[in-house]
């Protein structure tokens, strides 16, 4: 069940150790996917070297940053009421400055900086290296604002400030934008368009947070899968082989090959595959390499081709089907979850009926469901009316979800009785006697501390289950 909420709108303030040197406070907030907690990393970063420590604590802020999203009208809302509560504190320190970044930056911009008055800085996805220059023009009582959307900025050169993790796992950020263009998707207008990061700063990213003792990191992108890296050059260009091969055209399969030789006793995980970008070589490399984890997060959207269509996914019911069957074929225990909307503009009875047969079809592990929200911009927002009533987008959207849940259930109760390899993350939320970790499928499981620590991978003999957790017992050390 914790995996239905929708997590998206959960936001959260980190923190790092103190640093020499630095005088002033930073509080930054990151809500939405974790392209956007990953980018307040890389904030931190940019920051620290202005002077900038983070704190949790508002009423110390210097600087008050908020990472934003659009991608529901539910997460606009849930920013603009943080928003309402930095500018009460405001008041009682007028020093204090209120920035917003991300997504909503480039939506809104003129509205909070004219309009509204709320905020002392704008600052949009591809912008962040411009943040001392901003931030000195705030000093100077001007309008700072930035939000424009690069072509080639990937912040591969930035070492990003690991913030509020739990020191064993990390993502690391491999493509910005979206080209895909999904008719209800407002990512491609407030995150640019797609661009992969060289493999070589990818790799030594990695390679730092293997020294600093992390054991997983998961690959992000908003469509992975499309990961394309062109070195170019010619041969005479090269000083020798190795630095040629390094310098050639990287595909996505090839990348996961790469990071998965080169660091062995690191585990690896990946997020959003797109169905239609997917390809059966990634499938190979996956089933090639133990420490690339058996999971796959695959949104589907609807299970309807008419509907597909009209959302510009570039597949059909079958295709996708296809994809799953051989996804289990290929890697038999794979764990799979989706992305679901419900009440998409035109979405009829039969549309809905058609979704919950696919659903019962894949069996999903788990999956985020949402309710169809239009978002100003997007093509369904300016082609399409929308059509389905509220009463009815909720009513589907409860079978998407009771009906998820049932499948939740019977997967977590198939591992009861099997040991199964988990990478210990922390201490569980119910029960400070019990470690909480993650099975290579992603699902949850909780076991009883004793001398094992954060870190170890350990076998763990599943006992019990709820349809999100397993609960077991530790049987032995793992073998990563
Ligand atoms: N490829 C991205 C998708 C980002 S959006 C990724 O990395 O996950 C995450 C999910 O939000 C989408 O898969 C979709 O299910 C949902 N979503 C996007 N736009 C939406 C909208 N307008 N209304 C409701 N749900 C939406
Ligand atoms: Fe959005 Fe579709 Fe890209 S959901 S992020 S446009 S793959």
């Amino acid at each position: 069940m914790e995996k239905i909420i929708d997590e998206q709108l959960q936001g959260s303030a980190l923190e790092r150790p103190e640093r020499l040197g630095n005088t002033k406070k930073l509080f930054i907030e990151s809500y939405g996917c974790q392209m956007n907690f990953s980018d307040s990393e890389i904030v931190a970063s940019i920051l620290a070297k202005e002077g900038y420590d983070t704190t949790t604590d508002l009423n110390q802020a210097d600087l008050v940053l908020v990472n934003t999203c659009s991608i529901r009208e539910k997460a606009e809302q849930t920013v603009r009421k943080r928003l309402e509560t930095y500018n009460a504190i405001k008041k009682t320190n007028p020093s204090m400055k209120v920035g917003v970044l991300g997504c909503m930056a480039e939506r809104l911009k003129s509205k909070f900086l004219e309009e509204e008055k709320i905020v002392d800085l704008v600052v949009g996805p591809d912008a962040y290296k411009d943040l001392p220059n901003l931030l000195d023009e705030v000093e100077a009582g001007r309008e700072a604002v930035n939000v424009i959307l690069s072509k080639d900025e990937t912040y591969g050169d930035v070492a990003p400030v690991r913030l509020g993790g739990n020191g064993v796992t990390a993502f690391v950020s491999i493509t910005r934008g979206c080209d895909n263009m999904c008719t209800f998707c407002v990512v491609p207008f407030t995150r640019g368009r797609e661009r992969s990061r060289d493999p070589q700063s990818i790799l030594e990213e990695i390679n730092d947070l293997a020294v600093k003792g992390y054991k997983e990191v998961t690959l992000l992108g908003q469509n992975v899968d499309s990961y394309l890296w062109y070195g170019g050059g010619l041969k005479k260009d090269f000083k020798n082989a190795s630095e040629m091969a390094q310098a050639t055209a990287v595909d996505f399969a090839q990348l996961l090959d790469l990071v998965a030789t080169t660091q062995p006793k690191m585990r690896f995980r990946f997020s959003t595959s797109n169905p239609q970008d997917m390809t059966r070589s990634v499938l190979h490399i996956m089933a090639k390499h133990p420490n690339i984890c058996n999971y796959i997060h695959l949104p589907v959207q609807s299970g309807s081709t008419r509907i597909l269509e009209a959302m510009n996914r570039q597949h059909t019911r079958e295709e996708y089907m296809a994809l799953i069957d051989d996804i289990r074929k290929i890697i038999p225990d794979c764990g799979i979850s989706h992305d679901m909307i419900a009440g998409f503009p035109t979405e009829t009875e039969e549309d809905h009926q058609d979704t919950l047969s696919l659903m019962e079809y894949v069996q999903y592990d788990f999956g985020f469901m949402f309710m169809y929200s239009e978002r100003p911009g997007t093509m369904a927002a300016r082609k399409m009316e929308d059509d389905v009533p509220d009463a009815i987008k909720k009513r589907r959207l409860t079978e998407i979800i009771e009906l998820q849940q049932k499948h939740s259930a019977l997967r977590t109760k198939n591992f009861v009785g099997k040991t199964v390899e988990v990478l210990i993350e922390k201490e569980s939320k119910k029960d400070p006697g019990f470690w909480s970790g993650r099975t290579p499928q992603n699902t949850v499981a909780v076991f009883p501390k004793e001398h094992y620590k954060p870190g170890d991978f350990v076998m763990v003999h599943i006992e019990e289950c709820t349809s999100a957790t397993l609960i077991g017992k530790a049987v032995q050390m793992g073998n990563a």
